[in-house]
């Protein structure tokens, strides 16, 4: 088996109302390089080593056995991975799904699975029980699905993004997923629910037609999780204010949260922005189309 390289883009989950649902794949990436060893090992930067193990524990590893054993292989031939990670950890990017992902890609690669991205899907699903991240890091671009722990479903948008720029807006602290899930309600009215999903509608149909200032909008109508989650991402009224002030067309929380992501046209100056955030890290990206990529050994199945 040769030396291969994988790379996973980070990704935003839920866009506003799009709650589990709707996620964005970002140019901002997780690149694992791969070769034999004597036995698994997971080269980390200083920054990443607190936070992710170096062996048999790690995310990617187990999503691989996971994968691996649904083909019947047991044993997974042992390789060292030098990980470079430019996406933050616990922060709302995907960071994990980056792992699920990574993970699943690796199993592909050292049996040689040729899984299609709709198997991949399936796969990373069952691992990670919604499809909003671990959809877009497959697919690219910007994937609606549903998944009800069996039936999947997922719909892909990639035309007229390069139009679009988003500022992901990164306070220096993690929210872990687990608490910003356990702090929404078990129940929803069913009249709030009819106005919620009406907003998720709107916003998806948005996105088929291109119509970002609508998109922007419905970006900050969500229902579902936003008004819930405040006391874990104080930060959310003053950034979104910012973001409002700088002519942003829409602003949400990403995924569970610390991370606020602006949407703005794409020929924007951000100058102002970064000084009046300056207490916060600020990346600029766009979409990703292209999802997890393999390079050597020779291409796969898509
Ligand atoms: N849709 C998920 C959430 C994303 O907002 O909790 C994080 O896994």
């Amino acid at each position: 088996m040769n030396t291969f390289t994988i790379k996973v883009p980070a990704t935003s989950a839920n866009l506003g109302p799009g709650f589990d649902s709707v996620g964005l794949a970002l140019d901002l990436y997780v690149t694992l390089e791969c070769e034999p060893a004597k036995e698994w090992n997971f080269v980390l930067s200083q920054q990443d080593a607190p936070f992710i193990p170096n062996d048999k524990n790690n995310l990617i590893y187990k999503s691989a056995v996971f994968t691996a054993a649904k083909f019947g292989k047991d044993e997974l031939p042992p390789h060292q991975i030098r990980m470079t990670n430019d996406v933050p950890i616990a922060r709302g990017l995907g960071s994990s799904s980056t792992a699920v992902v990574g993970g699943i890609e690796l199993a592909n690669q050292l049996f040689s699975l040729n899984l299609t991205k709709s198997q991949k899907l399936q796969i990373a699903c069952e691992i990670e029980g919604h499809p909003d991240n671990v959809a877009p890091a497959i697919y690219g671009g910007i994937t609606v699905s549903s998944y009800d722990g069996s039936n999947l479903e997922s719909v892909r948008f990639s035309k007229g993004l390069e139009n679009v720029v988003f500022a992901a807006v990164i306070p220096d602290y993690h929210v872990e997923t687990e608490k910003a899930r356990a702090i929404l309600p078990d129940e929803v009215p069913y009249k709030e629910a009819v106005y919620a999903s009406g907003m998720a509608n709107v916003l998806v149909a948005a996105l088929a037609e291109q119509d970002w200032a609508l998109v922007g909008r419905m970006m900050k109508q969500d229902k579902w999780h936003q008004p819930y989650r405040g006391e874990l991402i104080p930060d959310f009224p003053k950034v979104s204010n910012v973001l409002n002030t700088h002519g942003a067309l829409g602003y949400y929380i990403s995924g569970a949260g610390p991370t606020m992501i602006g949407m703005f046209n794409a020929d924007k100056d951000f100058k102002n922005l970064f000084s009046d955030l300056a207490d916060y890290q600020i990346d600029l990206l766009q979409a990703d189309t292209n999802g997890v990529t393999a390079v050597n050994p020779a291409p796969m199945n898509q």
